[in-house]
């Protein structure tokens, strides 16, 4: 986790380090900081957020500069173990995101030739092994430096009296923004969307060495070319937009998420991924991934298996990358907002060790999963700043409805049914945004309990998960989804009159027998709120709040049912005055194992 940021051109660097830091928040906010080439370095670095940070920090003067905002994985997050850090003699300044394994054999091996320490960090070992070899060429220094170090990196590193910027990467993002005599760096695109839409994304092995001159980049210690790209994401898209929250707009673009994410794939004439050999073959789609992009996974092997007809297993990726086994040349979705997860990386490396064809879903253009599989289906959800995955699961299941529509096997009939359905799906979402009134009432009742459990049969099964994880990771209530068959086989035991259970109710085959299973919970005295469809009179009678959402054909009821309970988590969040977007313990890249 962790992002972050360089400055090097012709205007202060401090307040452009910093306003690009605020948009890296989401990467980790518990400590941040700052460097700067100013008559030899001066830094600032505290357990602040970045707007505390940019009230309070002293004015360093200087045009090149690097920053950091943590996320903390290796000592607590207090001021010493905030980035940047230093070698001995405070000339080297050096902020990373990633992991260095072989930390402790390093540091050793560093005190035992004289360096002296000061924080708990894996980080700290850079600028000493860099100090080790600096012979008055930074560049040469840090490839040096390298070498010795194991594990995962996206550095930036400046030098005293320094002209420059090194930077390099290994299994952790870092992109160039390209400016008018200016040059960024950036764990991520939002971060320089201010100042430039031009983007060089680095890959691993590459080092990048930027002075007012221009970018050199380095691999294998040759120079090579990095093409620049366009960013096609405006500046108000990182942005709030007048809502109170990042969550809050995020969920009210989804109808634009649908959209686009169709209107892209709808126009495509070749499909991209090829089912046709697999359903001959008689072989399985695997898909994997983990928290919410799980989830989406879920709901595709649904919508797959009943449209396709083929056989689909979803597991959790950080289970399969070290535990699972796959048979050869199975077809492969890794699903990842970020593109970025480490156990989601971990498993496209095994999948591909056993001729895997993999395929990666993400929303995030030139991420190190995309760059690693096979083929990448880009979600059309924008900058997704908020902790908590709303538009970016809502995008992914518009691709995985996509591809299972591309490969149905059900009759033309069917199919135009769900067509049609599809291009209204926009339009009811829309209408849950605007008569949100019930889910505000039920959160506020929600607000006062800290034990919730959500249940769904069928399709709605994985929403269920997805609507106890959005309520626990933002509100802190403890939330468990579970199969609503599953309840009376031990959770009934926690069911009373302070373990409120929502249920989700699915406007298909499976109402008769959620309808059962709300009997029973009433029964045990538990509150109960329904999610169900429009015009459901009849479930009033055994709940006690019912949350209404628009009647949609039931293969889209996890879209319109997902929203409800984006939005019910976020109003009970707000009602607990929680920060929304911004959890506790929590980052939305997760580069760490
Ligand atoms: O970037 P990814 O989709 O790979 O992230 C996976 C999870 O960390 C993520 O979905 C997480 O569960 C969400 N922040 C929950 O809202």
């Amino acid at each position: 986790m962790c992002g972050i940021v360089g400055y090097i051109g012709d205007k202060q660097a401090q307040s452009i380090l910093l306003s690009a830091l605020s948009m890296l928040e989401y990467r980790g906010y518990d400590s941040c900081g700052i460097a700067v080439v100013s008559n030899g370095i001066k830094s600032y670095k505290n357990v602040l957020r970045v707007a505390e940070m940019k009230e309070i920090a002293p004015q360093i003067i200087g045009t090149v500069g690097i920053g950091h905002t943590r996320w903390a994985t290796c000592g607590e997050p207090t001021r010493v173990n905030a980035h940047p850090h230093f070698d001995c003699t405070g000339n080297i300044a050096v902020v990373h995101n990633g992991v260095i394994t072989n930390y402790p054999v390093l540091k050793q091996k560093l005190i035992n030739d004289g360096h002296e320490f000061v924080s708990d960090t894996d980080t700290e070992v850079i600028p000493h092994l860099i100090e080790k070899y600096y012979k008055g060429d930074l560049e040469k220094a840090v490839e040096l430096a390298l070498l010795d170090i194991q594990g995962s990196y996206a550095i930036a590193v400046i030098g005293a009296g320094e002209n420059k910027l090194v930077v390099a990467r290994k299994d952790s993002p870092l992109i160039i923004g390209v400016g008018d005599r200016e040059t960024f760096v950036a764990s991520d695109v939002p971060a320089i969307l201010d100042y430039t839409n031009q983007v060089i994304y680095l890959d691993d092995g590459d080092i990048g060495v930027i002075t007012g001159d221009g970018i050199k980049i380095k691999k294998d210690g040759l120079e090579i070319h990095r093409e620049e790209h366009k960013i096609l994401w405006s500046v108000e898209a990182a942005q709030k937009a007048g809502y109170e929250h990042f969550m809050l707009k995020e969920i009210h673009e989804q109808p634009k998420v649908i959209r686009d994410t169709l209107s892209e794939y709808t126009q495509m004439s070749e499909p991209i991924v090829d089912l046709e050999n697999l359903r001959e073959d008689d072989r399985s789609i695997l898909i994997l991934a983990c928290g919410t992009s799980y989830n989406a996974g879920l709901v595709g092997k649904y919508i797959m298996e009943d449209l396709v007809g083929v056989p689909v297993r979803v597991e959790i990726a950080s289970e399969f990358s070290c535990y699972g086994q796959t048979p050869e040349k199975t077809l492969a979705f890794v699903i990842s907002q970020s593109g970025e997860t480490a156990d989601v990386l971990k498993a496209i490396r095994k999948l591909k060790g056993v001729q895997c064809h993999v395929v990666a879903v993400t929303n995030v253009v030139g991420s190190s999963i995309s760059r690693i599989a096979d083929q990448t289906i880009y979600t059309r959800a924008g900058p997704e700043i908020s902790v908590a995955a709303t538009k970016s699961f809502i995008a992914q299941l518009m691709v995985l409805y996509w591809l299972a529509m591309s490969y149905s096997k059900v009759d033309a009939k069917r199919l135009a049914d769900i067509l049609l359905e599809l291009r209204q799906l926009p339009s009811k979402v829309q209408w849950m945004l605007d008569n949100g009134e019930d889910i505000l009432q039920c959160a506020r009742y929600l607000a006062r309990f800290e034990n919730v459990f959500f249940i769904g049969r069928g399709l709605n099964y994985p929403i269920a998960l997805e609507g106890a994880l959005k309520l626990k990771e933002i509100s802190y209530i403890h939330a468990e989804g579970y199969a609503a068959g599953e309840l009376k086989h031990g959770p009934f035991s926690l069911l009373g009159e302070n373990t409120p259970v929502i249920t989700i109710t699915g406007q298909d085959s499976t109402y008769e027998s959620i309808l059962t299973n709300i009997k029973e919970v009433k029964a045990r005295k538990s509150p109960l709120i329904a999610l169900t469809g429009d015009g459901d009179e009849a479930i009033k009678e055994f709940v006690d709040m019912v949350i209404t959402v628009p009647r949609v054909d039931p293969i889209f009821s996890p879209v319109v049912n997902t929203v409800a309970l984006q939005l019910l988590a976020y109003y009970t969040a707000r009602e607990r005055d929680c920060p929304i977007d911004f959890p506790r313990n929590l980052a939305k890249s997760v580069t760490v194992e």
